[in-house]
């Protein structure tokens, strides 16, 4: 009886378009189960904060992945001939709860530079702006944003651009481009191909085949539902207008992360 009860409604939630949000709704409450608490000696956002911006509770993958993706930032900018331990204004664009933020900000301030982080989420930055030091504003969808032009020396952007379709990526690479200093670093996150041949749906790497640019769910444009993809090649090409592409980090095949695009400001982009 109980299982013909929940067909009916499960059909219910199909005819009326709502079986989306109903399954996003069953992950999310999944999601938030997960996990112990660990201390490890910065502030940690709240479960509803980390389940939106990683898909998980779990604290300890929040704590270190966002520990060596910090690491991964800080040797890329040195790469780069950035050194973070000088003095340096640094923009996290999409920050989220601060999984990155929180390990970077404290240094950089310390180091006499400044840190802003921005994103779209207000509740996100809300969290930032009373836990973590620095500057924290939201940002719309589409740029500009109003941080002034020619102000920063590196930017980062860890899984935002893996959640636009094509013409927000190229908008923001833009405008990345405007509020660098001549000469300034950016790195970027992307899922490139062999991020979509080991974790995208089936048919997302098929069509990297044909196309640049792959997307999933594009109404949800922002939102970690929707998902894109594409290649280290056309990513380059994304970014050509504005920067000199110093490397791209490929995800690799053995334990596939972001790939990571390293781009210097062409002098004359900030007007
Ligand atoms: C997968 S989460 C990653 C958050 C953070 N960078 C991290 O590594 O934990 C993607 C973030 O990008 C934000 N976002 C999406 N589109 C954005 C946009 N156009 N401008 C700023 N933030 C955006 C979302 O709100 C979300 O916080």
């Amino acid at each position: 009886m109980r299982d013909t009860l929940r067909r009916i409604v499960h059909r219910g939630y199909e005819l009326s378009g709502l079986i989306g949000p109903m399954h996003r709704r069953v992950e999310r409450r999944l999601a938030l189960a997960a996990g112990k608490s660990i201390d490890d000696g910065r502030p940690m956002p709240p479960a509803e904060l980390r389940v939106l911006v990683s898909g998980t509770a779990d604290e300890a993958w929040f704590s270190e992945r966002g520990k060596a993706d910090a690491a991964r930032f800080r040797n890329a900018a040195e790469s780069a001939g950035l050194d973070l331990s000088s003095a340096l204004d640094v923009w996290d664009l999409g920050c989220g709860c601060g999984r990155i933020a929180r390990w970077l900000a404290p240094d950089v301030i310390a180091a006499g530079g400044s840190f802003l982080g921005s994103d779209i989420n207000r509740a996100l930055v809300a969290w930032c702006q009373t836990k973590l030091p620095g500057r924290f504003l939201v940002n719309r969808l589409k740029p500009p944003t109003t941080i002034a032009s020619g102000s920063v020396d590196l930017a980062y952007a860890y899984s935002v651009v893996t959640h636009l379709r094509e013409p927000q990526t190229r908008s923001w690479l833009a405008e990345i481009a405007r509020v660098l200093r001549p000469g300034g670093v950016a790195l970027v996150s992307f899922h490139d191909e062999d991020y979509a041949a080991a974790w995208a749906p089936p048919g997302v790497a098929g069509a990297l085949q044909t196309r640049d640019y792959a997307v999933l769910n594009d109404a949800l444009e922002g939102s970690n539902y929707m998902s894109a993809w594409t290649s280290r090649r056309h990513f380059s090409q994304l970014a050509g207008p504005h920067f000199d592409v110093l490397a791209i980090e490929p995800s690799g095949r053995e334990a596939p992360t972001q790939a990571l695009a390293v781009l210097r400001a062409r002098p004359g982009q900030a007007p």
